[in-house]
């Protein structure tokens, strides 16, 4: 079906208290394993598209490829910038097709942040897509956005209610405890559920979980079975995710599970035959444990047969 605007999916998600799933792609195979799942299990998804991302294969090329592959799945799909940094940047990926975006001015002042914020919600919604802002800052490192855990702080709920009405943004991203990458602390990381049910309280759009990936324990041992390195990796309890989703979470970002899943699978392509140079042959694989991956994530957000 045609491409639908992340609203359209998010409001849905709130209202039925499930989340769904905001997959990271900058190429086919992922992108192919996601909405494979998605159509397999009736869920509604979104793809999300890095500032990085764009720069690796060209905003137009991914957007056009995406809209052409959502379009022949029956399920609804959004296509979404993820971390978009500026105006300027918001409003070139809705040329290229975007039904949403997020501008992330949480590393500004807040009233900064609701003035660049404000700017690009009136142009989006004059062209009818819908947007994501940040309040708050996480930790971690993602491409352009690298903050230590010393910068990072938490979403003061009275600040979202405020910040929520005076840019009517659609969806609020929120610094509940999870940090972006492979390494959110240790053991099971401490997700604030007291927080995200007081802003939720105060606000009924949907809530924004970004590193939500759980970095599960089988994935990362097979990653260095097959010669990768990882150090005390942890990521976000699938029970954490859930509880969030009945609580007000709308929109789960998964990049690092993805990446995990299709470098592994790489791996061990590569050492189990040396001799293959057919790139389907080695991407192929990467796309099966990439789909394991949206799967399950999609069952535990509770998106499955929602669609
Ligand atoms: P992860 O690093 O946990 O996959 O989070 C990705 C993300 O939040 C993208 O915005």
């Amino acid at each position: 079906m045609p491409l639908v605007t992340g609203g359209v999916i998010l409001t849905a998600a709130r209202a039925g208290k499930y989340g769904v799933g905001a997959f990271n792609s900058n190429n086919l195979e992922t992108t192919q394993a996601v909405l494979e799942v998605a159509e397999a299990l009736k869920s509604p998804v979104i793809l999300q598209i890095s500032e990085g991302a764009r720069k690796y294969a060209g905003t137009e090329t991914l957007a056009h490829m995406m809209a052409d592959m959502a379009s022949r799945v029956s399920v609804p799909v959004a296509i979404h910038l993820d971390h978009g940094s500026s105006f300027e940047s918001c409003k070139t990926a809705i040329d290229a097709g975007f039904t949403s975006v997020m501008i992330d001015a949480s590393h500004d002042a807040f009233e900064e942040n609701i003035r660049v914020t404000k700017e690009v919600v009136d142009m989006a919604h004059a062209r009818g897509v819908t947007v994501e802002a940040e309040l708050g800052r996480l930790g971690g490192i993602e491409e352009h956005v690298d903050v230590s855990a010393e910068d990072a702080f938490l979403t003061d709920p009275e600040e979202a209610l405020e910040f929520i009405r005076r840019t009517g943004i659609d969806y609020l991203a929120v610094a509940i405890g999870t940090s972006h990458g492979a390494y959110k602390g240790k053991g099971r990381p401490f997700i604030d559920h007291a927080r995200i049910e007081k802003i939720a309280s105060l606000t009924p759009i949907p809530l924004v979980m970004h590193g939500a990936s759980g970095v599960p324990t089988w994935l990362t041992e097979r990653f260095k079975a097959a010669g990768g390195e990882i150090g005390d990796a942890a990521g976000i309890h699938d029970e954490d995710v859930s509880r969030s989703t009945q609580n007000g979470i709308g929109k789960v970002n998964i990049d690092t599970d993805l990446r995990l899943a299709f470098t592994t699978a790489v791996r061990e392509v590569l050492n189990a035959s040396p001799k293959e140079f057919d790139p389907r042959k080695i991407l192929g694989p990467s796309r099966d444990l990439m789909k394991e991956i949206a799967s399950h994530r999609m069952k535990v957000l509770g998106s499955a047969g929602k669609a």
